[in-house]
């Protein structure tokens, strides 16, 4: 028979307690199941919003003659003259980019086609501001995200300046701004390798500015920013075929004529372009001929400016780097590059290996590009650009 166990033992009355974990699981039996799953549910979607970015990064490259905007993760997604199309009479915009260029010299007087930015800077607050909003939004859409921006500026611009086109960005719906210098992005873009410990040199000839560096361990050594580019070899034609011929040009024949012809370089087979001016003597419509050996008489003016600018940056390089630099070569980019013969002159000149980079004209916007993958590690405005200059006086 089995025993009985008296009224009052106390296993009855106080039955052993459980053990932690048997008092979890235990616990979790009993749990509504339903409210389990809605809060995992809720964790792992704010889990995923946390690790999800809504806002793009997008670089661009403001420059005097084109804007370039590079997207992380896309690209080059838009690039399009620094042009823009006023109504006089309101301060309407009317066109930006490739069509208000189309009506430069060729305006009514109620519009005005105009180039915002000149020798590298903001010439025309509210247009440049304008313009940068367009931009933007024709490469991201709404900005109901609004965008992290990274813009490059010329190496030697006023904190004024730089000013200006933080407060630019930001109007036009940057969420944060970042500034590169121009020299260093398009050491990026170009493909060296510039935080390592070697120097290596880039000449970036834009529109409105040529910016020389020499750069080691991912900062600018030496550098000297002029305003002499591709704007003033346009001037210098216009000046040459006003002189020579006694034939008035227009800016985007001369430009044209750059383009086609441009040499600084004695060509091995000389072309010859037809031009369409006024003739200063009669008031009339004139053609006349013009050819590469004439270009390099007509450029020669602006060219001895840009090698001076790049001889006086060598003469400031230290000798380590430019033992690196006699090495490596230096690499030039920009639109203003693409004149004939440019690398091989300053091959001449400085007795330093030259050559111009592959796609010269989008190097600076796709180092900028490339610079958004460390954005996380730079402030925003211009404090990492003041910081380098404090270190480099
Ligand atoms: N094939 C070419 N030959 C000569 N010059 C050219 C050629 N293609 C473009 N250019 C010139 O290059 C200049 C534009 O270059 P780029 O786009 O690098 O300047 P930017 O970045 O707008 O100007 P900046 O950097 O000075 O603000 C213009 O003056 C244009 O006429
Ligand atoms: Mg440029």
């Amino acid at each position: 028979m089995p025993q009985k166990k008296p009224k009052n033992d106390p296993q009855q009355v106080y039955p052993p307690r459980q053990r932690s974990d048997e008092r979890q699981r235990s616990r979790q039996a009993y749990a509504r199941p339903e409210k389990q799953q809605k809060t995992s549910g809720l964790r792992r979607i704010w889990a995923r919003l946390r690790g999800f970015q809504f806002s793009r990064n997008i670089g661009i490259d403001l420059g005097t003659a084109t804007v370039l905007v590079y997207m992380q993760g896309k690209g080059i997604v838009l690039q399009e003259p620094s042009v823009v199309a006023i109504d006089t009479n309101t301060d309407r915009i009317l066109k930006v980019g490739k069509e208000a260029q189309q009506m430069l010299g060729r305006t009514p007087g109620n519009i005005s086609a105009v180039r915002p930015l000149r020798d590298g800077v903001i010439s025309q607050y509210d247009v440049t501001l304008k313009m940068i909003q367009y931009f933007i939004r024709k490469a991201c859409g709404n900005l109901f995200f609004p965008p992290r921006v990274m813009i490059c500026i010329p190496s030697g611009i006023t904190e004024v300046e730089e000013r200006a086109v933080l407060d630019a960005a930001h109007a036009a719906g940057a969420q944060k701004t970042y500034l590169i210098e121009e020299p260093k992005a398009a050491a990026i873009g170009a493909g060296l390798n510039i935080y390592a410990p070697v120097g290596n040199m880039v000449v970036d000839i834009g529109g409105g500015t040529t910016d020389v560096a020499v750069l080691s361990l991912g900062g600018v050594v030496v550098s000297e920013s002029i305003k002499i580019a591709g704007d003033k070899f346009d001037e210098a034609i216009m000046r040459y075929v006003r002189r020579k011929y006694n034939v008035l040009i227009g800016e985007r024949t001369a430009e044209a004529i750059k383009k086609h012809i441009g040499a600084v370089y004695d060509h091995p087979k000389a072309q010859t372009v037809e031009v369409k001016g006024r003739c200063l003597n009669q008031g009339l419509p004139k053609l006349v001929s013009i050819s590469s050996k004439e270009m390099i008489e007509a450029l020669a003016e602006p060219i001895t400016a840009i090698l001076d600018a790049i001889c006086s940056v060598i003469e400031r390089t230290p000798p380590e780097l430019l033992g690196d630099i006699l090495k490596n070569g230096i690499v030039m980019t920009g639109g203003g590059s693409l004149l004939y013969g440019f690398d091989q002159l300053v091959t001449r000149v400085t007795g330093i290996p030259t050559r111009v980079a592959e796609d010269a004209v989008s190097c600076v916007a796709i180092g900028t590009g490339k610079s958004l993958d460390h954005l996380d590690m730079l402030q925003e405005g211009a404090i990492n650009l003041s910081r380098e200059r404090k270190v480099r006086l």
